[in-house]
């Protein structure tokens, strides 16, 4: 079981692997992850092996210019966010991203820190920082964050 207010210290992305698997399988619909860290931090990596052991076997590509990218995994729906490139807050409201976040949905999403306000807050906040091949993983569940 991983717990949501803990720090994980992941020794390499094998262990991310391992560490996104289990997190795919405590999580239920409705539910928002805001995945934060610098580039190459792995938040697209962490959300490409939590995909995959849901059984997706696509591939995940990172949504750095679409923003949000779907899936829907055994009836499973989920939105993949990268807010990187967001120009501006009026993006957000034109995507109508909130709509998106209906009680069924798992939402993971890149960069929240771009949309402060505008998004909904999250279940787990998941804040990576790398240190070599090794990830240090800080997860919490306090709102507005
Ligand atoms: N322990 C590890 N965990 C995760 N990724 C690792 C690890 N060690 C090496 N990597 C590599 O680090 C890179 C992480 O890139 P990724 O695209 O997931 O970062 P990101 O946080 O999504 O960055 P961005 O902000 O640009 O979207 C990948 O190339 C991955 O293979
Ligand atoms: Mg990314």
């Amino acid at each position: 079981m991983i717990d949501f207010n803990k720090e994980y210290d992941i020794e390499n992305e094998e262990a991310l692997a391992k560490f996104a698997a289990q997190l795919a399988t405590q999580i239920k619909a409705p539910f928002i992850i805001y995945l934060k860290g610098e580039l190459g931090a792995g938040k697209t990596t962490l959300t490409r092996y939590f995909l995959k052991a849901l059984g997706y076997e696509g591939s995940v590509r990172s949504p750095t210019f679409t923003l949000i990218e779907p899936y829907e995994i055994n009836g499973q729906k989920l939105f993949h966010v990268d807010l990187y490139r967001l120009h501006s807050p009026e993006e957000i409201e034109f995507m109508g991203l909130r709509d998106y976040f209906t009680d069924d949905v798992i939402g993971l999403i890149e960069w929240p820190e771009r949309a402060e306000g505008l998004l909904p807050s999250p279940d787990l906040v998941c804040q990576i920082t790398i240190q070599g091949t090794r990830r240090l993983i800080r997860l919490h569940t306090a709102k507005n964050t």
